[in-house]
């Protein structure tokens, strides 16, 4: 199939292992200068925003799709890019509508945010993308329709010691900034599980001067911290002490491009399963701006693992989806006339 063959040459750049097409990245471009080459082949009108966002456009283009190509450091083979690809698809099917590849999503949605900024809004956005948890493998069924897209927030806490030799300073003396931001780390952990529905993740420790035997004078540490709705991630945010340099408010899907997906599910006889996104995506950015959005889930294999080169689905899902897709952005293309 076209669009499993599209997802591994994307894959390919920048070599193993997994996906490496970090925002700002010449892997990132050169990904956006494939994805171009293709929406030309389908007879699109090609078009780069002022941000980089790479836009597919066919006739009256106020319905879009689309995702981003840009992935997390080995990240998977679906992540972002089959929304791309499938909506390559999905505009050259239906002969009208966008698909737009957002740059730079997984560092804070740099191109999205990007986009709405300019106040160039569609009257329709519908993005596909894989699962990244386990819901649906579990359920067993290929697809399903996003509820809602969890809040999000991203800062950093520092933490200031003394830097001193390792083999002299003794134990009771030091001031060692890892040793505090150790501590911090499990705090983290243990207001999130405290608080119901809440995740929160350290991802990243930036450790000064950095060396072997050299007690560590400052630590930056990253804080991801995700809630279903305002109040639990004001919560989460003060105590954790972060000022967030990046957050996405909890949003709602919208009920007419939810409605075409399922009466799409619905006409191949497939169950209707909602569920909320713990991922955020572009299509936060999008319906936060008031854009009516909506999101196609794909069932994720391997319990759901993402972020890692292990993250897979099953090639007959992702003909399903293309297929669910494609339908229903006709369908709203359909309604926005
Ligand atoms: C994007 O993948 C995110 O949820 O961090
Ligand atoms: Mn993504
Ligand atoms: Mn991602």
């Amino acid at each position: 199939m076209k669009v499993l063959e599209r997802l591994d040459e994307l894959y390919a750049i920048g070599g193993g292992p997994g996906a490496n097409r970090v925002g700002g990245s010449a892997e990132e471009d050169r990904a956006h200068e494939l994805a171009a080459g293709w929406m030309e082949q389908a007879g699109l009108a090609v078009e780069v925003d002022p941000a980089g966002n790479l836009i597919g456009r066919a006739g009256d283009g106020r319905v879009w799709t689309g995702s981003h190509l840009d992935t997390v450091p080995h990240g998977g083979r679906f992540d972002g890019a089959l929304g791309v690809v499938a909506g390559i698809e999905a505009v050259a099917r239906a002969g009208e509508g966008a698909v737009v590849a957002f740059r730079d999503e997984e560092r804070g949605c740099g191109g999205s945010l990007a986009l709405v900024g300019r106040g160039e809004l569609p009257a329709c956005f519908v993005e596909l993308h894989i699962e990244q948890g386990p819901v649906l493998e579990r359920r067993g069924v290929p697809l399903g329709i996003v509820t809602g897209i969890t809040g999000m927030a991203r800062g950093t806490r520092v933490f200031e010691g003394r830097e001193g030799h390792a083999g002299t300073v003794p134990m009771e003396s030091r001031q060692d900034a890892l040793v505090a931001a150790a501590g911090y780390v499990l705090r983290v952990r243990d207001a999130a599980a405290a608080l119901e529905g809440a995740v929160a993740t350290v991802g990243r420790l930036t450790v000064e001067p950095g060396a072997g035997n050299v007690i560590p004078s400052r630590v930056e540490v990253s804080v991801d911290a995700r809630a279903p709705d305002r109040k639990r991630l004001n919560r989460l945010v003060a105590q954790l002490g972060i000022e967030p340099a990046f957050r996405l408010e909890p949003v709602p899907m919208a009920p007419a491009p939810r409605a075409a997906l399922e009466q799409e599910l619905l006409a191949r006889g497939l169950p209707v399963v909602e569920l909320p996104s713990g991922a955020g995506h572009d299509a936060a950015v999008l319906a936060g701006a008031g854009v009516p959005t909506a999101m196609l889930f794909v069932r994720s294999l391997n319990g759901g693992i993402s972020h890692s080169p292990a993250e897979s689905t099953a090639p007959g899902d992702v003909e399903l989806a293309v297929d669910v897709l494609s339908a229903a952005f006709a369908r709203l293309l359909g309604a926005s006339d």
